[in-house]
């Protein structure tokens, strides 16, 4: 066919069936307010879907709505063609999704090794178990090994959110809904956060939402982008489809929040 030289390799995979998806969603956190106004989104294993967006346009929102916090008022979230609306989180997890909160969610007076070990304990996994899935923990991320006695509040807020990864790495989830990994982190850490995101995707194979406002940095690992706006998606695209001047996407966002 005339077209297959330009179909590119985004657009084959967007095509295809995704791991985790909504359909029509809408939610909110009072019954007469919707902040989720017709979501639908998708994310795809050994993929990166990003949600970008202006603030309070209820991206936070969507991950509470997937992982179970939120229960729906209408709309569907499917696990693959399995659905799993209005689950509670211990399910969700059970399902096989990982959330990772906008807000810090660490328990500060405890260890390290005692925050990571919580990942787990609704497993009550048996002690080789929990050891190996520790030492995996302790090999993807050499620092926290270096602090795994020390009370988790010592830790500097990029460190922090590396134990906040490796706890919910430790449930060996398919399925991972980040949101905004490395706000008030670094840049250095930063840029460790998101290569490990993208490994996520690219080595291990889960399916990625992630929830950014570091525009750039999030595209530089994205494979496809939601823009959403009051609630709704206003545009979306494989990342190629946005350019690949990243400016172009990030004015598109700017003209998506304006109004
Ligand atoms: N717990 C809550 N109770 C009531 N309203 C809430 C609650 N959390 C968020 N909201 C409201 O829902 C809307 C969407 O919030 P949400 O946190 O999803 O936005 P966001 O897109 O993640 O923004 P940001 O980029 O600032 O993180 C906002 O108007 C916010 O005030
Ligand atoms: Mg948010």
């Amino acid at each position: 066919m005339a077209d297959v030289a330009s179909t590119s390799r985004s657009h084959d995979w967007s095509r295809s069936a995704p791991l985790l998806s909504c359909e029509n969603l809408v939610a909110g956190y009072t019954r007469d307010i919707d902040i989720l106004r017709d979501l639908s989104a998708k994310a795809w294993a050994g993929r990166i879907s990003c949600v970008v967006g202006p603030n309070g346009t209820g991206k936070s929102t969507l991950l509470k709505a997937l992982f179970g916090f939120l229960k729906p008022s209408s709309g569907r979230v499917l696990l693959g063609d399995k659905d799993i609306t209005g689950q509670p989180p211990f399910r969700m997890l059970a399902a096989g999704l990982a959330y990772l909160p906008q807000r810090p969610s660490l328990f500060p007076h405890l260890t390290v090794e005692t925050n990571l070990k919580l990942g787990l304990w609704h497993a009550r996994p048996k002690k080789a178990v929990l050891g190996e899935k520790l030492e995996r923990a302790y090999a993807r991320f050499p620092i926290i090994r270096e602090k795994r006695a020390q009370p988790a509040g010592q830790l500097s807020g990029g460190q922090q959110r590396q134990v906040e990864i490796a706890r919910s790495l430790m449930t060996d989830p398919s399925i991972y809904l980040i949101d905004e990994p490395t706000a008030g982190v670094d840049p250095q850490t930063s840029e460790l956060i998101y290569e490990i995101v993208r490994d996520l995707a690219r080595d291990l194979g889960k399916a990625v939402l992630l929830v950014d406002q570091d525009i750039r940095a999030a595209l530089a690992i994205t494979d496809y982008v939601y823009v959403v706006k009051n609630g709704a998606v206003f545009s979306e695209g494989a990342r190629e489809d946005f350019g690949s001047d990243t400016d172009a996407l990030v004015a598109r966002w700017l003209y998506a929040s304006g109004e």
